[in-house]
């Protein structure tokens, strides 16, 4: 099967008083629809700045990125490439339901309430809906920024550290949802340093010297 998302020989160097350091030196990726790959990496080997790449949140100095075999464009539209950034990005004032409708709006979908409620309510944080991401727990923002990214049946979707600020309760909706995903055809890229995680992947990755290699 072809991949839905593929990077070839991606590099990305940055800036610092000391020298410019170069984070990412030739990293080559696919991921297939329906396929679960996670990157684990020491903190600091650049999956986040990978992650950032494959969005278009930024731009490699060298290398291509494609989506269903298109280079990405400038603005990837969120139903081909949606994101749980590792800083999650909420916009604080929109509440927690207007925050995982946006893309559906955005996109013009119907169904839109019934979407958000039964993602918020999946992940445990049906009774929050109205409330505003600084009212609510970090873990709590997590699950509704990963409901966010999923609620538009991406293409391709990006987590980064999903499970970092949940509690051990939260953690199996949260995966059962990322596997969910992928069923429904996702090509799902999880950063994470959790075994409980890497343990629903099909192929398990790890950004070593600023490539990418197999791990199992
Ligand atoms: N915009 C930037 N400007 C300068 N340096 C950056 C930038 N983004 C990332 N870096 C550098 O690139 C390296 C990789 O950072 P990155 O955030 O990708 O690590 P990570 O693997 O996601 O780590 P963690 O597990 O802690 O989340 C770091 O050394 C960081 O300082
Ligand atoms: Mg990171």
């Amino acid at each position: 099967m072809s991949p839905v998302l593929s990077a070839r020989g991606v590099t990305r160097s940055y800036d610092h008083p000391e020298g410019a350091v170069e984070v990412l030196r030739g990293v080559d990726l696919d991921v297939a629809a329906g396929e679960v790959v996670t990157v684990s990496g020491r903190s600091g080997s650049g999956k986040s700045a990978l992650f950032a790449l494959l969005c278009g949140f930024d731009r490699p100095d060298a290398g291509t990125v494609a989506v269903g075999g298109a280079p990405l464009p400038a603005v990837p539209a969120w139903g081909d490439c949606a994101v749980l950034p590792q800083a999650m990005g909420l916009a604080h004032e929109l509440t927690l339901a207007e925050n995982v409708a946006l893309p559906l709006r955005l996109a013009r979908r119907t169904g839109v309430d019934d979407r958000v409620a039964e993602l918020l309510a999946e992940l445990g944080i049906g009774e929050l809906a109205d409330r505003y991401p600084p009212e609510v727990s970090y873990g709590q923002q997590q699950r509704a920024a990963l409901a966010r990214a999923v609620a538009i049946r991406p293409r391709v979707l990006l987590a980064d550290e999903p499970t970092a600020h949940l509690d051990h309760g939260s953690v199996p909706a949260v995966l059962g949802l990322l596997r969910r995903a992928a069923s429904e055809g996702t090509a799902v890229l999880i950063a994470t340093h959790h075994d409980l995680v890497h343990a629903i992947a099909d192929r398990r990755l790890a950004i070593v010297d600023g490539r990418l290699t197999t791990t199992g």
